[in-house]
């Protein structure tokens, strides 16, 4: 058995030993490009933790300060935060009040937290009594009606200090109508993050029951992607770039790491991929049941993601992962 051959090409070499392996790795994850997505509601104490999504909670804006110290002390430097409304109304008036629940928590957060970067979800869904992410007449989801209460709820949310909007609705022209409400109304420089690509999903299921957002007739299909398309994707991001997006983002990510793929190749602006809810509660369903590998299933999928050309990854496993991988 002491057959040796002439062989030239031996890749196993590169992959002898973990320092070598670490050296030649090409696709790194680092906590700083995480976004750890947080749902807020009213009350105090709270820490409701969300059946669907194991480890994910509804906090209060006390107990939503402290895990953001924790994620900070982590090394996860930012957050993505949703609301959870006290009433719900046909336009989603607490999207756009000024003591609504996100513009609450931005403003403690930027005064017990300044160096954490607060993202803020624009959004109607979790605050209309329809569940829609835009204004709804005759079982229709009217698209320029609802521009307006978009750019009236990102510019709550940049006066509460928030760093980046993020609006999420996918209806036309919002990026554009957002940023110019955003300047007339002087934040000229808080960024915008589009959810740009984002596919009409059946993984944002365990999201809709956190955020009470399932809408209450019909789906999203008339404003979210299909999920057949990818020169449309393209056509999306194009256009929210020349709206005046700051940053693109593609969601879910793990089905549609071709489309991550293409985003990158076609823009210079940075590109974020949301590891969305379905595909967490997956993984966390697995893990519970032994089945998988939780640590290196995670670690792994986050590095899929960010191989397939993303900047930066949104994800609920944000905490966990900047911890496996300061422990190395
Ligand atoms: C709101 C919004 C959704 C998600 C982010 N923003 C849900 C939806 O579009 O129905 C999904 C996030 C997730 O599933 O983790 N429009």
């Amino acid at each position: 058995m002491n057959e040796r051959r002439n062989i030239t090409h031996r890749p196993r070499r590169l992959r002898a030993s973990e320092p070598l392996r670490r050296m030649v790795r090409e696709t790194t994850l680092a906590p700083d490009d995480f976004i750890y997505p947080l749902f807020v509601a009213h009350g105090e104490g709270l820490r409701r933790p969300i059946p669907s999504m194991p480890g994910v909670f509804h906090f209060s804006v006390d107990t939503l300060l402290r895990e953001c110290e924790e994620a900070l002390a982590d090394g996860v430097p930012s957050v993505l935060l949703f609301g959870l409304p006290e009433g719900k109304d046909a336009r989603g008036s607490e999207a756009y009040a000024d003591d609504g629940i996100v513009q609450r928590a931005v403003r403690a957060l930027k005064r017990e937290l300044p160096g954490l970067l607060v993202v803020t979800d624009v959004c109607l869904c979790e605050y209309t009594s329809h569940g829609h992410c835009g204004v709804v007449e005759g079982g229709q989801v009217l698209n320029d009606p609802s521009l307006d209460l978009l750019a009236r709820t990102a510019v709550s949310h940049a006066a509460a200090g928030a760093d980046v909007v993020a609006p999420s609705d996918m209806m036309d022209a919002r990026v554009g109508a957002i940023r110019q409400a955003l300047d007339v109304e002087g934040f000229e420089n808080v960024a915008l993050m589009s959810y740009a690509a984002k596919y009409a999903s059946a993984f944002y299921g365990p999201f809709r029951d956190a955020a009470g957002s399932a809408p209450a007739f019909g789906d999203r299909r008339s404003y979210q992607m299909d999920p057949g398309n990818r020169r449309e994707a393209l056509k999306e991001v194009q256009l929210d770039i020349e709206e005046g997006a700051d940053l693109v983002m593609v969601k879910p990510a793990l089905p549609y790491l071709d489309i991550v793929r293409d985003v990158r190749e076609m823009t210079d602006l940075p590109v974020a991929a949301y590891n969305v809810s379905g595909e967490y509660a997956m993984v966390k369903a697995a893990a519970q049941n032994g089945w998988i590998d939780e640590r290196r299933a995670v670690l792994e999928l986050l590095t899929g993601i960010r191989r397939a050309g993303a900047d930066i990854i949104l994800t609920y496993h944000a905490r966990e992962a900047a911890r496996w991988l300061r422990e190395g």
